[in-house]
């Protein structure tokens, strides 16, 4: 059997790519328009570059730290995502990685398995909500969070609605039913080690969003609660201020961009911002999070804890936003590809890639500790937070 180990992000994003139906496939490489944001998040590392050291190099390195008031072994959590059919374990799979390499864990609302599932691995989870529905649902569905065990909670901002891309979007269906089935044939017999997968697990792929639903009520489907959102008017900052105060623990406020909405939300009792356009997925043209960066984490990096996600796919990337500020990262494509190509084991081995990453740049760097890191390490072209990569010509 072929080694299922491998090497880099991009040979995780590669064997995804093989091993998942097309149409799978395309729902985790998301992005939007004409994927400038979604370039940009990962070309805007590449401008970055690094101030090493040579003498004095330190043996062993700490690459831990806390945040939202957890211990976790390296500054990297995994950001919430809707993981729907990339693994019939899907986020309880993530959520046994993440407690493997002991990091904290981000669960959407939009994932395929229960809230309480996925706490039961003992990773620290934080659970991701928007702002859908009545305040009513919204507070049961905190409740249900917070009996579960969740840490924290994330609540995501930056979603406008942008549906389409120039590379066409993927058909999901409401469900899996047999004409479902019969549709996505052809696709699925072509990518036979995923359908074993399943075959094995003895489930189909599961399309409903259980952890919108109050706890033992029916599961509504993905499009059925995306309804729901998107007919919910979008919240104002006293809402934000509401939620923080309903949910009454560590609260992250995710998809800032602007320095403006960095301190509202530290106004709205924030103990955690996250420095995010949402993986390029949403406003196209919103530059990447690397460049909105510093002058954020300048304006209330003393006040709140300021993380970042956004083309994380290296240890050297998560370093770079550590020298410019951040407390810590979240990563989202780069494990969805590792629980494509290997599970759990797949998430791991990412984990374990970061990991290793981030451990040789501080070694090079010449510190004792991630926190030690700061803006002399890193070389920043001039006109860096200004720009915004220049979008594919083809
Ligand atoms: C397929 C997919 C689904 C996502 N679903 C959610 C979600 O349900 N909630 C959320 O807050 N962010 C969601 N995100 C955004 C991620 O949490 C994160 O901000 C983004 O993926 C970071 O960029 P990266 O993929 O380059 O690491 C999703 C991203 C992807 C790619």
């Amino acid at each position: 059997m072929r080694n299922a180990w491998f090497e880099t992000v991009a040979e995780a994003q590669r064997r995804a790519k093989r091993r998942l139906p097309r149409s799978v496939y395309s729902a985790l490489l998301a992005g939007s328009e004409a994927g400038v944001t979604y370039r940009d998040n990962t070309a805007a590392f590449g401008e970055l570059g690094f101030a090493p050291r040579v003498g004095n190099l330190v043996a062993q390195r700490d690459l831990g730290t806390t945040v939202m008031g957890q211990d976790v072994a390296l500054p990297v959590l995994i950001s919430p995502t809707g993981v729907q059919a990339v693994d019939p374990d899907g986020e309880v799979a993530v959520a046994r990685a993440a407690a493997a390499r002991g990091v904290a864990m981000g669960l959407s609302s939009f994932a395929s398995k229960p809230v309480e599932d996925v706490c039961a691995t003992g990773a620290p989870v934080l659970f991701q909500m928007y702002w859908s529905g009545s305040r009513d649902e919204m507070s049961a569905r905190m409740e249900r969070a917070r009996a579960a065990g969740c840490a924290g909670l994330i609540v995501t901002l930056d979603w406008s609605f942008s549906h389409c891309r120039d590379w066409g979007s993927p058909v999901i269906p409401e469900a899996m039913d047999l004409k479902a089935m019969l549709r996505f044939a052809p696709e699925v017999l072509a990518r036979p080690s995923y359908l074993m997968t399943y075959a094995r697990s003895g489930a189909v792929p599961d399309l409903t969003v259980p952890n919108m639903a109050r706890r033992g009520e029916a599961a509504p489907t993905f499009f059925g609660a995306y309804g729901e959102w998107m007919q919910t008017p979008p919240a104002t900052w006293d809402d934000i201020a509401w939620m923080r105060a309903q949910w009454g623990g560590p609260f992250m406020v995710k998809g800032i961009i602007r320095v403006d909405d960095a301190k509202e939300a530290v106004a709205a009792g924030a103990t955690a911002i996250s420095v995010s356009n949402h993986g390029g997925n949403n406003l196209d043209g919103t530059p990447a999070t690397i460049r909105a960066l510093p002058e954020i984490a300048a304006a209330v990096g003393d006040q709140v804890e300021v993380l970042l996600d956004g083309g994380i796919r290296r240890g050297s990337d998560v370093v770079k936003a550590l020298a410019l500020g951040a407390r810590a990262v979240m990563i989202g494509r780069a494990y969805l590809w590792g629980l494509a190509a290997n599970g759990q084991a797949g998430v791991e081995n990412v984990l374990d890639i970061l990991r290793a990453g981030v451990d040789s740049a501080v070694l090079a760097l010449g510190h004792r500790s991630v926190r030690d890191l700061g803006p002399d390490d890193v070389v920043v072209p001039p006109g860096f937070t200004r720009r915004l990569g220049a979008p594919d010509p083809t």
